[in-house]
């Protein structure tokens, strides 16, 4: 069964309601295992392993999580063949301005030469129905995709 391998940051109730549809949306994709992984915990073993990412973080300071950069600076190298054309969708929530965490985002799994099978998603301030169904939908989308 293919797996989604879904490397998060997770540090607030925002990002955890964001992090359970994700979860949810996932499980309305038939014979798709998922596989959560905190961004400081995961590693090349995780993505080697995987067949496709979904990439949550918060914005920070205009970037991507130190931890998200963590999991990057890890594999990198690891898996800079492997992975090549790996699937791959992301999610950033913020409190006004996501763009430069998009860009840092999009600069490294760019030169990781991975392939991004669903439209960015940005959400900003408290998750409401129609953020939390955009999850739902992100990771459906990614994961099908597999
Ligand atoms: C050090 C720090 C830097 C942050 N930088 C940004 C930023 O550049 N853009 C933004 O939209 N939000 C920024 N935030 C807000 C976080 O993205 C937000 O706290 C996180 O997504 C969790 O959301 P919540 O606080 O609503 O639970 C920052 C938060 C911290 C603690």
């Amino acid at each position: 069964m293919p797996r989604l391998l879904v490397v998060h940051h997770t540090p607030s109730p925002a990002l955890q309601a964001v992090l359970e549809a994700v979860r949810e949306g996932v499980a309305l994709v038939d014979d798709v295992e998922p596989v959560l992984r905190p961004a400081l915990s995961a590693g090349a073993a995780d993505l080697l392993a995987a067949d496709g990412v979904l990439l949550g973080t918060p914005a920070n300071i205009g970037y991507m999580s130190g931890a998200l950069k963590h999991f990057f600076d890890t594999v990198y190298y690891p898996c800079l063949e492997a992975t090549a054309g790996l699937p791959f969708g992301v999610y950033v929530h913020g409190n006004d301005d996501t763009a430069g965490a998009l860009r840092s985002i999009e600069r490294i799994t760019g030169a990781l030469r991975w392939k991004q099978v669903a439209a960015p998603l940005s959400l900003t301030g408290a998750p409401g129905p129609a953020d939390l169904e955009a999850c739902r939908e992100l990771a459906a989308t990614v994961a099908v995709s597999l």
